[in-house]
Order: C-alpha cells, then structure tokens, then sequence
C-alpha cells in the first residue's frame, strides 16, 4: 500500500499566495501567513496578539467593522467586501477582502471558534493592468523616436560632406565662419540623433552586486556636485546578485541621479532651506507582479532626492521620449533608463512631491 506523507498544512497555508489570516473570537490576530505579512507591510511576531480592528482599518466610516466581524462570529454568517480602501502604514491599500467563521472540531479538543480573513489586494491588479498599458505606449513612443532620429541622421552626413566640399572650393574663407556653423550644428544634431537611437544592443548579462553600479554611481555624482550634494547610502547588504548588463545599470542609476542633481541645482533656495542629499537604497521586495508575472522576491533600488519635485504637468509623463521639464534638457533620459530596465525584465515606478522625488527599481533576481 502506498502511504502518502502527511501533508503539513501550516507551510502549505504559508506558500499560498493569498493573504490570510486567523483571529480569535475577542479579535486579536492568532496567525497571518506570509503573504499577509507583505500585503499589510508587518512582520508575523509584532501582528500576532494585535487586535484585528487596528489592522483591518477601513476608511469608510459608515460601514461599522467591528459590528460586521462579531456578527459572523456569533451567526456563522460569511461576509466579503469589495473595493475597501484599508490604511495601512501610511498607505491606502484598496482590497477584496471575506471573513468566514471556523469551528476547529478535532476530535478530543474542546470546539473553538476563529475567524478566517481572507484578503485580495485589488489596485495591484488595476496597477498592473495601467503598467502594461503604459509599458506599450511608451513602446511606441520610444519607436517613433528612433523612426524620427533615423530620419534625421541619414541626410547629416552628406550635408556635412557637402559643407566641407563647399569650404574647400572656396578658398579665401569667406564663408568659412558659416560652414563652421553648419558643421557643428549637424554635429550636434547627429549626438542628439545617436542618443536618440538609444543604444542598439541587447544588455550582456552577467552576475552583478546592485551595490557596485551604486557604489560607481555616488562617487560620480560626488565628484560632479564637488560633494554639495550627500549621497547617503541605506543597503541591505545581504541582497541577492541580479543577472544584469552592469554598464546599463550604471546608466540608468546615473540619468535618475542626474536629473536629482540638475533638479537640486536649478532652485538654489534649496541649498538654503535644507541640505540637499540623495539617497541610495536597497531593499527585498517580496511578492511583487512585473507585467503579469508574480514574483516571490524582486531587488528594489530606491533614489530619492529632497529636491522640488517632478512638475506636476509632466509628472504623468516623465517616461515617454522628448518630456523634458528643463530648458535645455532632451527628455530621453528616463525613457532609456526605463527601456534599460525593461529589457532586464524589471520596471521603473516614480513618486514625486516637493522634497521627496523617488525613484524606484524593481529588478527580478531569481
Ligand atoms: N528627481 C527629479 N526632480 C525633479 N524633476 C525631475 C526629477 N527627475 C526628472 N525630473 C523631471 O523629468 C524630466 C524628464 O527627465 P529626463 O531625464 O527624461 O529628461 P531631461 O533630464 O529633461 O533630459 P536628458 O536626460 O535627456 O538630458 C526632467 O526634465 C525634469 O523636469
Ligand atoms: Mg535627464
């Protein structure tokens, strides 16, 4: 006779995806698994013992939680509200969350009630569904960009031969002044055109310590800003390696960091008001959806900056080609960083308000 392990529940409980949880009938929280643990930013030792109302906290002040909680548990009557926005930490978090009653009948133990809640975070899903969204768009524009730069190069380089045949035939120099101009205007716009191309190859993979590009990184910046500007390192140094181009990594932490510096540098009222600094921050991210693809941990690069923040009217655009917010700025910077990351299977998020401008990495690793 074949005889089947016995199946452990508790870890079973614990892979699952969905967050759950077990309160007691006085409603202190008994268990959460962990993707409860991620979903409501706690850690398992600090939640357990904790009343649920302090956690399950909704914002709609006309539906009474507690009443709803008890009267499942005295009546055995499952309940599931949808789209409940919960604060939690300082963030809101739209949900569908139930609760259920259980009785734990096993034989010989003296019956005793839970409850079971059972949470699904919703505005990831919705996030996910805009990311794509955006993903594409920006794929578009990006083409576009490159269709335009292509354009623009192919007649550069006969203009330009043409202009240098043109100065030679014409000795004494007196257009010379003007076909100086056309040469290093078409120079110019053919620099613009390559950075506008982007780079063309594929990222070469090897593995890289996030920390090294970082590293570089920061002393760049402190040179450039002949150390005006902190950079404040926050790493967790037990993160795992990722499989990245370490180059292209350099370049994308590099086009953020660059424009919290010009950022910084453009208000100088800053350097009165506050010490402008950057920080440099490495975290694990658990359970985190890249373009539809859940994964159970991911590295998160934070670069955040205390400058004036992102200007509102192109905050919801930064990513696409050619938005800029500065006079002399192209606005390619953070479309290649985002392309960059997107090859790496990773993404880019942005929050921004004055003081506080953050850029965030989501990198897979495993
Ligand atoms: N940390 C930041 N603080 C304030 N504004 C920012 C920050 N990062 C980006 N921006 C705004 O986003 C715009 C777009 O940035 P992006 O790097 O794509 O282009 P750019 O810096 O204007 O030009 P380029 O990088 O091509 O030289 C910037 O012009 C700036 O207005
Ligand atoms: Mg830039």
């Amino acid at each position: 006779m074949h005889l089947s392990p016995p199946v452990d529940y508790r870890s079973l409980v614990d892979h699952m995806l969905t967050a759950i949880m077990q309160v007691s009938p006085n409603l202190e929280i008994e268990y959460l698994n962990s993707a409860c643990e991620a979903l409501l930013d706690i850690s398992r030792t600090r939640a357990i013992g904790m009343p649920l109302l302090s956690i399950l906290n909704e914002q709609d002040e006309s539906f009474d939680t507690k009443a709803a909680v008890l009267r499942t548990l005295h009546t055995g009557q499952p309940y599931t509200r949808r789209e409940a926005m919960l604060t939690i930490g300082l963030k809101d978090k739209a949900v569908d969350y139930s609760v259920s009653l259980i009785i734990d009948d096993r034989i010989g133990a003296i019956a005793h009630q839970h409850l079971l809640i059972e949470i699904q975070p919703i505005d990831r899903l919705l996030r996910i569904n805009r990311d794509e969204h955006l993903a594409q768009q920006h794929q578009i524009a990006r083409q576009l960009v490159r269709g335009v730069a292509h354009e623009i190069k192919n007649p550069l380089g006969g203009i330009r031969g043409a202009t240098q045949l043109l100065a030679r035939s014409l000795p004494d120099g007196s257009v010379s002044e003007f076909t100086e101009i056309i040469i290093s205007e078409v120079d110019r716009l053919r620099t613009l055109a390559d950075t506008m191309l982007g780079s063309r190859h594929l990222p070469s993979l090897q593995k890289v310590n996030i920390h090294e590009p970082l590293e570089r990184v920061r002393s760049l910046i402190l040179s450039q800003t002949k150390n005006t500007v902190q950079v404040i390192r926050d790493y967790d140094l037990s993160l795992p390696e990722v499989n990245a181009d370490r180059d292209q990594m350099i370049q994308v932490m590099l086009n953020i960091c660059v424009n919290a510096v010009q950022a910084i540098s453009e208000n100088p009222e800053i350097f009165s008001e506050r010490d402008p600094k950057i920080i440099l921050r490495t975290r694990i991210q658990r359970m985190f959806n890249i373009n539809g693809v859940l994964h159970r941990s991911v590295i998160r690069v934070d670069l955040e900056d205390n400058g004036p923040g992102i200007p509102a009217d192109i905050v919801e655009s930064v990513f696409y080609p050619m938005v800029t917010g500065r006079a002399s700025g192209t606005g390619l910077g953070l479309s290649i960083a985002q392309n960059i990351v997107h090859q790496h299977g990773g993404m880019i998020e942005c929050q921004s308000e004055p003081g506080c401008t953050v850029f965030s990495l989501f990198l897979p690793w495993e």
